[in-house]
């Protein structure tokens, strides 16, 4: 199946870039640093669903949010942890969520009014599962690779 290239240099923090891939939405989240501590500091306890949901991590990897991210090459502190690559899929019947929405502050579907706390976990509503992350991976600082 078909890898694309993103160019996100230029993501500003708080904004995200919709892409499409494989037919579906993709979302590319540049975090603030306040929508990065919110979800650090979410205990797993408090999820609905505690499984990362990352394909590029072991199946049975938690929903923590360093387990939700994605890093770039090299990247520390801050710049390591802002980036958050999904689909923009509803996990209950595949409508697009809206990003800055919700409870959490996350994304919030409107179809039936699931809420995705700012890792993209469901957080309330009837949507089972986080938001999954797709195989994705930086090349250098600003591209992003998926597939
Ligand atoms: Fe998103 Fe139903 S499709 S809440």
């Amino acid at each position: 199946l078909s890898s694309i290239r993103v160019d996100v240099s230029g993501v500003d923090a708080g904004t995200q870039l919709t892409v499409k891939w494989r037919g579906k939405p993709v979302f590319i989240r540049r975090r603030t640093a306040e929508e990065v501590t919110a979800a650090r500091e979410t205990p797993l306890s408090d999820l609905v669903d505690t499984n990362a949901r990352n394909a590029n991590l072991p199946s049975e990897a938690e929903a923590t949010d360093v387990n939700r991210a994605l890093s770039p090459d090299g990247a520390e502190g801050e710049a390591a942890e802002e980036w958050l690559v999904m689909m923009g899929v509803c996990t209950h019947l595949g409508c697009v969520p809206l990003g800055n929405a919700g409870d959490f502050g996350g994304w919030f579907c409107p179809c039936h009014g699931s809420h995705y706390d700012t890792a993209g976990r469901i957080r309330k509503g009837p949507a089972p599962q986080n938001l999954p992350v797709p195989v994705a991976r930086f090349d250098g600082e600003s591209e992003i690779v998926l597939g």
